[in-house]
């Protein structure tokens, strides 16, 4: 795919998708991280001469005005992050016709385009009018291209199109991770179902050497190999496709990591009473809530030895103490050998994010994704519409 390098920008208006969909409370950012990830392309766009016309959603308003979901709330913090003014823009029709103030803004940002039904129907007429709003399409989001929808997929057949500086970064730290790893690989999968990460472990069993399971999934496994595992979080359903995936890891030459030992209470509270046990021996009344020392030690040998590591999910009750511990200690290793310059480690998806920060972990991770689904379905094996888009 185009970057924004190969693109002539100057007295251009680029419409650049990005993923400024951040968690807010009571009208503040509480994470800007998302907003920091796409000033390197803002920058480079406004050092080529060109102006950027920000597009993203926010929310799910499911394609009607909702003020709540309103963009207007992130602009102070996206100026903060960028350093750039932001012109924000209500209506399509402001893009339209721009005021004399907007025409002299450096960055515009236009209100939540899932206000619009064409943004997620992928509409061809939606996409077109958008386009007439610029010169140059660049895609920024990469924590949305797992959506087909106008913004993020039909826009690139109707201008030049690029990628931009954070989705080139996301893509090439995920090929690194996983296309074209330096070996060993392990992966660490985390999270309380099996049955939404399953695609996810059916690509992973068979493209690196080690898998960790952890969290509530883990629990499914152990009880698939005929383990009572008490009142924990199971789905006994599942028992048989987590066989049939241990079965795939066999044949592909992955070995898959269960705790040896688990972390037990009778009640999921911060601070209840627990005890570590062997993975055969949770007690009827108790549920696992972590995994023990043991299985830590086993996965910090598997890093001592990798080169490369993906993550995904916490080990086990993260958000509550101490059933934080296994993931606390396995995400500090990783940091360490990762800054030692012994592993490159990326992580992504969902609650991963915040465990790392929680550990103290993230920032010496080597890339911290900013997608939660799209990671997940990038590791998946599956094509995301946004990237297929930019030709890439
Ligand atoms: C995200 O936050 O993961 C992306 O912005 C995608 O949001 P969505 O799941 O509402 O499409």
């Amino acid at each position: 795919w185009k970057t924004l390098d190969d693109m002539d920008l100057d007295g251009k208006t680029v419409l650049t998708r990005v993923d400024i969909n951040v968690p807010v409370e009571n009208g503040r950012v509480t994470d800007a991280t998302r907003l920091e990830r796409i000033k390197p392309t803002i920058d480079a766009i406004l050092a080529a001469g060109g102006k950027p016309l920000l597009l993203a959603h926010f929310g799910r308003p499911k394609g009607k005005v909702v003020d709540a979901m309103s963009l207007r709330q992130v602009v102070p913090a996206l100026q903060q992050a960028t350093g750039h003014t932001v012109q924000f823009i209500e209506t399509l029709e402001g893009a339209e016709e721009p005021t004399a103030e907007a025409k002299a803004a450096e960055v515009l940002l236009l209100e939540n385009i899932r206000f619009h039904p064409g943004e997620e129907a992928n509409d061809a007429e939606f996409a077109a009018r958008l386009a007439g709003l610029g010169d140059v399409y660049c895609n920024d989001a990469f924590s949305a291209a797992h959506r087909a929808h106008a913004s993020t997929e039909a826009l690139a057949r109707h201008l030049p199109a690029c990628a931009g500086r954070l989705m080139q970064a996301e893509l090439s730290a995920l090929e690194a991770a996983l296309a074209t790893p330096e070996r060993p690989v392990v992966a660490v999968v985390g999270g309380s179902k099996v049955s939404s990460k399953l695609d996810l472990l059916g690509n992973l069993v068979e493209k690196v050497d080690k898998l960790v399971i952890g969290g509530g999934m883990a629990n499914t496994f152990l009880a698939a190999q005929g383990l009572s595992v008490g009142k924990s979080l199971c789905e006994h359903d599942m028992a048989d496709t987590a066989r049939q995936i241990m079965v795939k890891a066999g044949g592909a030459g992955c070995e898959i990591l269960l705790p040896a030992d688990v972390v037990v209470a009778e009640e999921f509270r911060a601070g209840a009473a627990h005890r570590t046990v062997p993975a055969h021996a949770c007690p009827d009344d108790a549920m696992i809530l972590d995994a023990g020392p043991q299985a830590v030690a086993r996965i910090t040998a598997a890093l001592d030895t990798a080169r490369t590591l993906i993550w995904n999910g916490p080990l086990g009750a993260f958000e509550i103490e101490p059933f934080d511990a296994a993931t606390n200690a396995a995400a500090g290793h990783a940091a360490k050998r990762s800054r030692d310059g012994h592993l490159t480690s990326v992580a992504g998806g969902g609650d991963t994010v915040a465990a790392l920060n929680q550990a103290g972990a993230a920032e010496d991770f080597t890339y911290i994704s900013t997608a939660g689904g799209a990671f997940l379905e990038w590791m998946e094996g599956k094509t995301l519409p946004g990237v297929a888009a930019l030709g890439g």
